[in-house]
């Protein structure tokens, strides 16, 4: 985005996005080679970039629209002979770009380009925050922030939602109990995700009447082994809140564990499992008169570079095993670990809901679950809605560069 600097009154050229990018450094010469163009910074760091990106990058309305940021220009129908055929370093910092055969000069904002950098390692243009893996010992209980200061506040929403991304779980407190406050914490974020369970969905005992339609088990009193929930998606829910509204019942704690952790154990420690874990597929399906979806995943899908990406433990909807003979017996070992640790002590973090309590946790790779309750006894009811990762993450970079704006501001 165009702007000027606070503090040295200079105008930047516009950028190919709606970000501010803080001038930490000013190019001290610029040359080219007609293909590449070489920045010498102040600090003493060089950057190359290529003649084709810059062009592709440059903010002018033929390449990006001024209103909505997107390309309307398409960089295979440059010039296949474009070159760079001047570079100049203006008065305020910027670098100006003249591209042969067009004779087009451009103005490219010195904070963007430094930023941009690639000829120097690849820079971080996700956004990604690292996880945490945590067991029992090492996080007791969830990262724990004021509902309400989340929603007056960005800086404290940004707080917490960058703890979220860490450690995959947080807990708001003081979240009126009203039936659709999970929607508007959702909301606050992005994007709630719809599902054959509802918008919104409650998690508490189904009346008499309506029990011999129940479609989960959730919808009964019994102990909920840990799990993620629909599996049984191509897509598996990237975020699940739980707001509690009531909870004068005996028993029914929550559950959560960091499938991630569990996953290093078994990595750690034996190889046929995790082969088994990683390798071999369940084929998940939901149950229900009304829908049917079916996927096939293992328990632990890795990324492209070896390390769990989500956990796939929709372990009340697996369908029969449909897989090599001789994978049989480990596919079930492979479960039988997976699920010994992750029930076990080591691993899982149990607390008592308190009305009011929202925990919004990363559904690919937090299992949640319960132990039984007493439904003789008070009343136990939740309500919650899933969301992806991404809203969350999206949410964390609007949150961020609003921050950067402020303080250049
Ligand atoms: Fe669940």
């Amino acid at each position: 985005m165009a702007g000027t600097d606070a503090q040295s009154g200079r105008a930047w050229p516009p950028t190919p996005d709606f970000d501010t990018w803080p001038v930490e450094h000013l190019p001290a010469g610029a040359t080219t080679d007609g293909r590449i163009v070489t920045v010498a910074w102040d600090d003493g760091r060089v950057s190359r970039y290529h003649a084709i990106w810059l062009r592709d990058n440059a903010t002018e309305p033929g390449t990006h629209s001024p209103v909505t940021r997107e390309q309307v220009g398409h960089p295979w129908d440059l010039p296949a002979d474009l070159a760079v055929s001047a570079v100049a370093v203006a008065e305020n910092g910027s670098i100006e770009i003249t591209f042969a055969p067009e004779c087009r000069t451009v103005a490219y904002h010195p904070g963007w380009l430094r930023a941009l950098d690639y000829s120097n390692g690849r820079h971080d243009d996700l956004g990604d925050i690292a996880p945490t893996h945590w067991d029992s010992r090492r996080l007791a209980a969830p990262p724990t922030f004021d509902g309400p200061a989340c929603m007056d506040r960005d800086g404290a929403l940004l707080e917490a939602l960058e703890a979220l991304m860490e450690f995959g779980i947080v807990r708001l407190r003081g979240v009126p109990t009203d039936e659709t406050e999970v929607q508007r914490v959702a909301e606050r974020i992005g994007t709630i995700r719809n599902s054959n369970f509802g918008f919104l969905f409650d998690v508490k005992t189904a009346p008499a009447d309506s029990r011999k339609a129940a479609d989960s088990n959730a919808y009964f009193s019994g102990a909920l082994a840990p799990h993620t929930d629909l599996a049984t998606r191509e897509y598996e829910p990237g975020l699940q809140l739980l707001h509690c509204l009531v909870n004068t019942t005996r028993g029914g704690r929550a559950v959560y564990v960091d499938g991630f952790a569990v996953a290093d154990r078994i990595r750690q420690t034996d190889p046929d499992l995790w082969r088994a874990v990683t390798q071999i597929e369940w084929t998940f399906s939901n149950r229900s008169p009304a829908t049917d979806y079916r996927w096939r995943a293992p328990l632990v899908v890795l990324d492209k570079n070896g390390d769990p990406r989500e956990i796939r433990a929709t372990t009340f909807l697996r369908g029969p095993l449909n897989v090599d003979f001789d994978d049989v017996e480990a596919a079930y070992a492979g479960l039988r670990a997976f699920q010994t640790l992750a029930a076990g002590e080591g691993f899982a973090m149990t607390f008592d809901y308190a009305p009011g309590d929202l925990v919004a946790f990363d559904n690919r790779r937090v299992l949640h679950g319960r132990t039984a309750f007493d439904e003789a006894i008070g009343e136990r009811a939740l309500k919650g809605c899933y969301m992806e990762r991404e809203e969350v993450l999206s949410r964390i970079r609007i949150l961020r560069r609003a921050k950067r704006a402020n303080r250049a501001a």
